[in-house]
C-alpha cells in the first residue's frame, strides 16, 4: 500500500470545482486521484500519468474497485490512464486545459517495499532501482561502468554524501574483482568506505547513497524545473497546480519554476511550502520530508 500524503492540504490548495477536468501526473496507486475525483463530483474527469506500467495496472484495479472505469489513452473518458513520463503532459494534452494538476514526485511505497526493484538497502535484491523497468539503465549497469569521479558527483549532487569520494573509489576497486549485482553489494561498498567511528547513529550509512543512485538512475531531476513550467502553462484560466516534493533538489526546482511563472501572471500560493502535520508524520513516517507548493493561474493570463 501507499498512503497518499497531505490529502486535505492538496485538496484545499487545488480548490477543485464541481465537474473539473484534472490531471494527476504521478498516478501511483491513485490515492490522490480518487480524492480529486470525489471532490469534482459525477461530472469530474481525470487523466492519470505514470511511467511505471506495473503501477498503472495496480491503479486500474483499485479505480475499478472504487466504482470508476478507467480507460487507457482515451482523453474523453471520465478516467483516462496514460503510460508516460509526466514531462510529456503538454504534448499529450494538446489543446485540453485542466483546471487542476497534481504532481506527487518521487517513488511510491510500492516501489520501496518490493525487493525485486532493488530500491531499498534494507532488503536484498537485484541492484536495479528503475521505476520504469521498460527502459533505461539499471543501477548495477551504471555503477559498473561510471568512473569514480562520476559516482562521486552523483553521490554529492543527489545525496549530499560526505563520503562520496571514498565510496566511489571502493565501488571502482571492488568491481574489478566482481561487478556489483545486488543491493547488498552496494551496501557492502558503503560500509567499507565509511569509517565506523564516523557513522551517523540515526541514519543508516547507505541511506544517502541509495537515494542518490536512485535519483540518477531515474533521472528524476533532469529538466524538472522547465517541465514544471511547461506543465503549469497547460492550466485553464484560474487553474491550480500542486507539487509535492520529497527531496531538496525537487523542491528547489518547484520553487524556481514558480518564480519563473510569477513573471507571467501566475501566483505562488504559499511563499513557504506546506509540510505534513505531526499527526500525519506519526501515522505515516514516509510523509516526513514532504513539501507542498501550489501555483494559481490568474484568469487574465491564460492563452
Ligand atoms: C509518490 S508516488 C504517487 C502516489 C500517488 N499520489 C498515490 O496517491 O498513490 C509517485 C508515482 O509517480 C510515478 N512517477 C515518478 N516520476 C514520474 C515521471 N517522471 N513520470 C511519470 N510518473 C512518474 C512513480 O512511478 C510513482 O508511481
Amino acid at each position: 500500500m501507499h498512503d497518499p500524503v497531505m490529502v486535505d492540504e492538496v485538496l484545499a490548495s487545488l480548490a477543485i470545482p464541481s465537474g473539473a477536468f484534472m490531471v494527476d501526473g504521478t498516478l501511483g496507486l491513485a490515492g490522490h486521484s480518487l480524492a480529486m475525483l470525489r471532490a469534482a463530483g459525477p461530472g469530474g474527469r481525470l487523466v492519470g500519468f505514470d511511467w511505471d506500467e506495473e503501477m498503472l495496472a495496480l491503479a486500474e484495479v483499485r479505480l475499478r474497485a472504487e466504482g470508476f472505469d478507467p480507460v487507457r489513452e482515451d482523453l474523453t473518458a471520465r478516467v483516462c490512464l496514460i503510460h508516460a513520463d509526466y514531462r510529456a503532459i503538454p504534448d499529450r494534452l494538446g489543446d485540453l486545459r485542466p483546471i487542476a494538476i497534481l504532481l506527487d514526485l518521487g517513488l511510491s511505497s510500492v516501489h520501496l517495499d518490493d525487493p525485486s526493484r532493488g530500491i531499498a538497502f534494507s532488503t536484498e535484491g537485484p541492484l536495479d532501482m528503475r521505476m520504469d523497468r521498460s527502459r533505461g539503465e539499471p543501477a548495477a549497469a551504471l555503477l559498473n561502468r561510471a568512473s569514480a569521479t562520476e559516482i562521486e558527483r552523483i553521490l554529492l549532487e543527489f545525496g549530499d554524501e560526505r563520503w562520496a569520494r571514498r565510496i566511489g573509489q571502493v565501488i571502482v576497486d571492488r568491481r574489478r574483482e566482481r561487478p556489483l549485482r545486488t543491493t547488498q553489494d552496494l551496501v557492502d561498498c558503503v560500509m567499507a568506505a565509511v569509517p565506523p567511528a564516523k557513522r551517523d547513529r540515526r541514519l543508516h550509512p547507505a541511506t544517502r547513497t541509495f537515494q542518490a543512485v536512485r535519483i540518477a538512475v531515474n533521472r528524476e531531476l533532469a529538466g524538472l524545473k522547465d517541465a514544471l513550467v511547461a506543465i503549469a502553462r497547460c492550466l485553464a484560466p484560474s487553474g491550480r497546480m500542486v507539487v509535492l516534493s520529497y527531496h531538496s533538489g525537487e523542491d528547489r526546482a518547484a520553487k524556481q519554476a514558480f518564480r519563473e511563472l510569477e513573471a507571467s501572471g501566475f501566483v505562488d500560493l504559499n511563499k513557504k511550502p506546506l509540510t505534513p502535520s505531526e499527526q500525519e508524520i506519526g501515522a505515516n513516517p514516509r510523509s516526513r520530508s514532504a513539501k507542498l507548493r501550489a501555483v494559481w493561474r490568474q484568469e487574465a493570463t491564460a492563452a
